[in-house]
This record gives structure tokens, sequence and C-alpha cells, in this order.
């Protein structure tokens, strides 16, 4: 078994989907899920292509209310690759029988290579060799290679390449009720056997180039030989036919250049697709570039495990972080997707799930990091302005971010269980804020960069500091946070109060503490700077009492966890098998997760996750309180049994902390965070997109000693 190769040895089409996503090749700039070049979307394929930051927002009619959504934009498909014989069909899903269909993603290379036999219904069988790039070298070049023997007949071969900009948004079958047509065609041209293909964005109007070049070796003139071009606004090809004979082969080079508008060094965005591709050399030499740069890469970011099966994993998560954090994420203006550049689930926004990636890519790849964070400073100015939008100082980042950085957290969402449009108040989710500041500091130690903290670095902690420090109110001689959601979204409040959130979640007030103690180290550092003697009195305090409740001898979630029933487990399993979607199955009971003593995710175990158990005794005692091993082994076995892992990124933290805290429970998550992605554990949801938290989660469990 070689572990850099994932490789897929049949086409069945129920797994297309999670297949696609799995071979999504992509450089950072952007990203080509593996669909088929012969294919368009038709509910078992769907090719996308997205480019970092590019967003669109569109509105939509939702159970009576106009909602805005912003997509990450599916852009033209460069891919479209097709052959006939004679005047048959053209080779696409369903026109032939596959004698055989394998897929190999080389993730050393970067190379995406499929290997058919297909037979027609003519009994004509063709073999077929097709390989693909999205350069890690020039992040605007990609590039596809086709071999096409005849294996038993001779005749009149056509094949027909093509951009085609008819792409809309429909990767997700819950945002389907939604609109989704983000490109406007502008124009087209083909000539000198380069084709080209202009469009806009619906709204945000960014232009989006493409261009493309392919060439054609081996056959022999035809009559009606030559290119022949199809151009229209939103869609453009060429066709060539040749003479071939039986065993011939007959080669299709596509070189494909991608720019937009918001690229910078460009005169304008079609120009640069048009220069890029006419110097672009051969696939040959494009691969070389290729492989030299991902070299380079694995050289910086590889992690060793002892078995191969982890291996192939390890390699296969680590790509997909490295094909949507790459050193060219540095020159773009770009956060870290929760689903990466692979797919469309939560459009594309950009969570709190970076805070899972930031202990990988900090120490290897810093000037990623350091892009990643400069997305959030420079949307600084909407997060003040949501704060005091709110009633609050300092900068309240949004719980889901996009293109200019205000909250895309969805108003309403759907329960396909119960076909039910429900409000969502997972933008109460405030600790989003103490991620990007845990990733500041993250940045720091592993750079070690006094003049990054004290510049955007500590301008980004600070406004975060003043937000919390607003955002608590003094209560006796403890601040509390009232109102809030914490990381386990299946509480959005209490089952008798009217307005959402829960109050003094721990998570939340720890990090809190955590992050005034951090602010405190910085001025330490690097002086007060605009930071008031009144304000580092209140971050000191806020430092050594923050509330934190606890009941049983164990912390609580938040308070009044404690009241809440326990859920009957046992009978829940045996009624629906998988129920790690307790919320919509309890939705469609007409019940509430509000109710029960039950976590979808990590919650209180994130303090361990971020902290360590030292880090966390630490913060406990600096608060007060008294902390032992014996209470955090309690703590972490009273959440063990109440949490149902309706996220890919639990099952990363539970392995970690378990390992610490309980190691002989730790496995059968380590297992499950192995195959998260891989065996699409949470049904059906890698087809939309990767989960990049949790697969860069997975790196750092094996990067631990
Ligand atoms: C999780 C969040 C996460 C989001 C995006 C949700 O299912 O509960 O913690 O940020 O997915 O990955």
């Amino acid at each position: 078994m070689n572990p850099w190769l994932l490789i897929y040895d049949d086409d069945d089409p129920a797994s297309e989907g999670l297949r696609e996503a799995l071979t999504t090749l992509g450089n950072g700039y952007f990203a080509t899920r593996g669909a088929a070049p012969e294919a368009h979307a038709d509910g078992v394929r769907y090719p996308g292509t997205y480019v970092a930051g590019c967003y669109d927002r569109l509105f939509s009619r939702v159970a009576g209310r106009t909602v805005g959504n912003e997509d990450l934009v599916n852009v033209p498909n460069w891919l479209p690759l097709t052959f006939r014989v004679d005047d048959d069909d053209w080779f696409a899903p369903g026109t032939v029988e596959f004698l055989t269909a394998r897929r190999v993603l080389d993730m050393r290379a970067g190379v995406l290579t499929r290997l058919l036999r297909v037979r027609d219904f003519r009994g004509r069988i063709t073999r077929l060799e097709q390989r693909r790039l999205l350069s890690m070298d020039d992040p605007h070049l990609a590039a596809l290679r086709t071999t096409i023997v005849p294996e038993n007949w001779s005749g009149t071969l056509r094949v027909r390449s093509a951009l085609d900009g008819r792409v809309v948004n429909s990767g997700v079958a819950r945002y389907q009720g939604l609109a989704g047509r983000h490109l406007v065609p502008i124009s087209s041209h083909a000539a000198h056997g380069v084709i080209g293909l202009l469009t806009r964005t619906a709204t945000s109007r960014v232009e989006i180039a493409l261009a493309a070049r392919t060439t054609l070796t081996g056959g022999h003139d035809h009559a009606d030989g030559g290119v022949s071009h199809d151009a229209r606004k939103e869609w453009v090809s060429d066709e060539r036919t040749v003479e071939v004979a039986e065993g011939q082969e007959i080669v299709v080079e596509k070189v494909v250049a991608l720019h937009t508008s918001r690229d910078r060094a460009i005169a304008g965005s079609e120009s640069a697709a048009r220069t890029a591709v006419a110097r672009a050399g051969s696939f040959e030499a494009l691969l070389g570039r290729h492989t030299r740069a991902w070299d380079r890469l694995w050289q910086r970011a590889h992690v060793t495990a002892e078995d191969a099966d982890v291996q192939q994993v390890l390699n296969l998560y680590i790509f997909h972080l490295l094909q949507t954090a790459s050193p060219h994420l540095a020159e773009l203006d770009a956060g870290l997707p929760a689903r990466g550049l692979h797919g469309e689930a939560y459009r594309g926004h950009v969570f709190w799930d970076e805070v899972f990636a930031f202990p990988f890519l900090a120490p290897r790849l810093p000037e990623v990091t350091e892009a990643l964070l400069r997305y959030r400073w420079r949307r600084l100015p909407e997060a003040r302005w949501a704060a005091r939008e709110a009633g609050y100082t300092g900068a309240m980042f949004p719980w889901q971010s996009g293109s200019d950085g205000r909250e895309e957290t969805p108003r309403l969402h759907l329960n396909p269980r119960s076909g039910r449009w429900l409000l969502d108040h997972s933008h109460l989710q405030r600790h989003i804020g103490l991620a990007v500041a845990y990733n500041v500091w993250r940045h720091y130690l592993a750079t070690g960069d006094t003049a990054f903290l004290a510049g955007f670095g500590g301008e980004l902690l600070v406004e975060i500091a003043r937000f919390f420090a607003c955002l608590a109110v003094r209560e006796g001689d403890r601040y509390a946070i009232r109102g809030v959601m914490g990381p386990d979204e299946y509480h959005d409040g209490y089952p008798d109060r009217a307005e959402p959130g829960v109050d003094n979640n721990a998570y939340t007030n720890v990090m809190t503490a955590w992050l005034m103690r951090r602010v405190l180290d910085m001025i330490a550092l690097v002086g007060a700077g605009r930071v008031s003697q009144e304000e580092v009195d209140r971050f000191t305090a806020m430092a050594a009492r923050m509330r934190v409740d606890f009941h049983d001898g164990v912390i609580s979630q938040f308070e009044g966890y404690d009241a809440l029933k326990e859920l009957d487990w046992a009978s829940y399993r045996r009624k629906y098998g998988d129920i790690r979607r307790l919320d919509r199955i309890l939705e469609a009971e007409g019940d509430t997760p509000n109710r029960y003593k039950i976590s979808k995710q990590a919650d209180v175990l994130m303090l361990f996750h971020l902290l360590g158990s030292d880090g966390l005794g630490e913060a406990l005692t600096g608060l007060g309180h008294t902390w032992n091993s014996a209470m955090a082994a309690r703590t972490v076995d009273y959440y063990l049994a109440r949490t149902c892992h309706g996220s890919t990124l639990s099952a990363v933290v539970h392995a970690g902390v378990l390992a610490h805290v309980r190691p002989g429970a730790s496995q059968p998550f380590l297992v499950e965070a192995l195959n998260n992605d891989v065996r699409d554990l949470q049904g059906g949801t890698t087809a939309e997109g990767v989960h990049l938290g949790a697969m860069a989660g997975v790196a750092v469990l094996f990067e631990r000693p």
C-alpha cells in the first residue's frame, strides 16, 4: 500500500460526491473538485471550482421572509473535455459502459489521474488516461492531459474542449430553495487555438476570466479537420477532428489560466488570463514545476505515522489543508473556509475552525497564519461596528465570516427531518473572538515575532479583549457573561426563557480569563500602547474573577446546566440508530435539546483541548477554584457520556483529551477522527466539502508525542 495514493477502482454513482470532494485539487488560490471533465452537474456529479475569497450575495424568499446569503461562488467550469467517434454521441456519463474506471490521487505530486476503458453501444473500446493538476507553482494555472487510444476501431475522432459559464451554486440539497445563480456572462472569444470566457459575479461584481489553450497531437488530418469554434456568451468551445487508426495514441492537452479582478499586479482579468495561458509551457513543463513546489511544501508539512493506512489518511488530510491554506494564500485577502475550497456547505464561510489548524500551520507556514490573521484584521472596522451596534465597545467578530466581515450566519436554517425552517441563533457564539485571539497567540508563540504583537496582532488582541470586558458584567465579586452560545450548538437557550442564549458558558468564561492574561502578557512584552490604566485594571480583575459554575464536582457547561433533564440515550439509540444530529431528531419530535444534558460536540472539553490539562488547572486555580486530576477525570467522563458528536470536530477533541486524561478510552475517537472524511462519517456531508478543522486536528494529534 502506497500511503501517497488514494485509489478508487470503480465507478460508483452513490460515492461520486464524496470522491469528488476527496480528489479535489487546489493551490490556495483556487480549487476544483475531482469531477469528470465530460460531466456536468446531474445530481450524481458536481463539478465545482472555487476561488479563495470570491463571494457573492443573493436574496431569496424563505418561509415568508427575504434572506440574503453570501456564497463562495462556483465559478465557470474549466474542465469540459470530451470526444465522439464519427457522428455518434459525445462521451458522457451514461453513453458508454465502463470496463475500467480507476482514479488515482497522488498526494505527493498533487496529480489526479483517471484510467478508463470504455465501450460504446457499437462495441468500440477506447482507452483513456487523463491527468490533471492545479499548479502549486503558478496559482493561476491548471492543466489537463488526456491520452486517447482506440483499442479496436478506426474512424473520425472529434475532441471538444470548452469553458462553461452556465454553472450555478447548487451543490447542497438543503440550500436548493435559495438563489444560486451568481454568474453573469459577459463575453467569450476563440482564436488561434485559445478560447476565453469572461463572466462576473452578480452583486459583488468580481470579474472571472478563464482562458484555455488546447492542443492535439497524433492522428491524421481529416477533410473538415482543423479547429472549429462555438462561442456564446456563457459557453465557448473548440473542436478538433482527426482520423485515427486502431491502436494509435492521441494526446490532448488543455492548459488553463484563471484570473479575477481581485488579483494584484494585473491590467485586467481577461488580458491576464490570456497572457498567462499564452506563456504557460506544456503539461510536462508545468508538471515539473508543480511537483517541485509540492516537494518543498511536503518538506515543511509532512507528519509521520507508523501504520501505512494511518499514514495515508494523514497525508490526505494534510494535503487538503495545504491545498486550501497554501503559501499562495499569503498573497490573498481570504480566510480559511470551514469546508475548504472543496464544496458549498456552509457557503464557504469562515468559522472558528481555524483554531484547530493554527497549532499545525503556525510553526510550519507562518506566512499563511499571518495572512489568515490579516484577513481578520482587515475586518476590524466591521467587527467594531458590529460591537457598537450591539451596545459594546471593542470588536465583535462574526460567527460566520465572508467577504467584508459582517455576520453571515443565516437567520433561518432548515431541519431536513421535519422540513421546518427554524430560527438560527448560532451567531451568539461570541467565543469566535476568543478563537481569533487564541490564533494571534499561537502565531506569536510559533514566530516569537514581537513586532507582530506590537502591531496588528496586538491590535486584534486588545480590541477583542475590550469587547469581552464590555460583554462581561460584574455580579458580586465575579464577572458573568450572559446570553451566549458555547461550542455546543444544541443549547441556544433555556427551556423556560424567551430570549436566546445561555449564561456563563464555562468555555467562554475561562477563555475570556485566558485572553485577559495574554493581553497583560503582551503589555509586559511590548508596552501598553493605547490601552488605558483603567482598562489594564479591568483586564487584570477579569483575569482573576471570571465566573465558572460547578455541579457534582464537575465544571458546569453553563449556568443552570445542572437543572436540565437526563436524556434516555439508550432509547434514542434504539429508535434512531445514528443520533449525532439529536437536534434535528428532537425538533422533529416537537421537543428541543435545550431541555436536556446533551452536547453536540466538545464544549467544556474544548478547554482541555486548547489549554491542556495543566493549563486548564492553572486557569481554574487562577480564578480561585479548587481543581485536581480527579475532578479533571470526572469532568471528562461526565461530558463524554452526554455528547453525541454531531460535528467532526468532536472526535478530534475527544481523541486528544482522552489520550491524556483517560488513555484507554481514546482509541475509538482516534479511529473516528481518522475516518471522519475519508469514510464520510457524518453521512453525506463530506461530498459538500471536506471538514478542514477536523483534518487539521488529526494532523496535530499525530505530531503530539
Ligand atoms: C460545528 C461548528 C463548526 C462548523 C463549521 C458546525 O457543525 O458545530 O463548531 O465551526 O460546523 O465547521
